[in-house]
């Protein structure tokens, strides 16, 4: 299966993934390209150390917001991405890539959705919407993309116990190291084995 991952930032998603590739963790996957809106992120970096492809196509770099898109579609369509992993990626997917790339675009959340997600709900705000509820368990989602925002078919969640003395770094740190970096690589090569499949919105797991 040939990986396209998306990526805007540190790109510890991008790693756990490289990882359990390069470990034999997750088999028949091979990311073929790591795209980036920034060209600072940290993400593009890690793709370089491992000989990746990698490059920045930002919406800045265009004048108008369809000609991004269609450099995106392009690269994917050069790469022959037959899947698209959002790691950390922080532009909005374009529906007409949402409709050709359709419950092939997974992306992974930092919390139990549909607890804290959706507009406005990204990075520390997650875990801060987590601690002021005072929710005893948060985690990590990963689920297909779909025209929502984290409303998609959820494929893997994994929860992580919210401590006492926890602030919204300590907490994403954990929520990050004990569920994103393990459900993340497990979805890839579930995927990527053929067991996964969406039946009427949900996801259905084989073996
Ligand atoms: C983190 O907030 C993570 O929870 C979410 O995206 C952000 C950056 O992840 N998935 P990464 O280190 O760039 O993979």
């Amino acid at each position: 299966l040939k990986i396209a991952v998306l990526v805007s930032g540190g790109g510890t998603n991008l790693q756990a993934l490289i990882d359990a590739i390069e470990n034999g963790t997750v088999t028949n996957a091979q990311i073929v390209s790591v795209i980036s809106n920034n060209k600072n992120a940290y993400a593009l970096e890690r793709a370089e150390k491992h000989g990746i492809f990698h490059q920045c196509i930002s919406p800045k770099d265009f004048e108008m917001r369809e000609q991004f898109h269609d450099a995106l579609l392009q690269a994917l369509e050069t790469a022959e991405a037959d899947l698209i992993v959002l790691a950390g990626y922080l532009v909005v997917i374009p529906e007409k890539m949402i409709k050709k790339y359709r419950n092939r675009i997974i992306n992974i959340h930092p919390s139990l959705i549909p607890s804290f997600c959706g507009t406005g709900f990204y990075g520390l705000k997650v875990h801060e919407g987590a601690l002021k509820r005072g929710v005893k368990l948060t985690g990590a989602t990963c689920h297909f993309v779909d025209e929502g925002t984290d409303t998609g078919p959820i494929i893997l969640q994994k929860a992580v116990e919210v401590k006492e003395d926890d602030t919204p770094e300590t907490l994403q740190r954990r929520v990050m190291e004990e569920a994103e970096w393990v459900i993340l690589p497990r979805a890839v090569h579930l995927i990527a084995n053929g067991q996964v499949s969406v039946e009427n919105g949900f996801v259905k797991i084989s073996q």
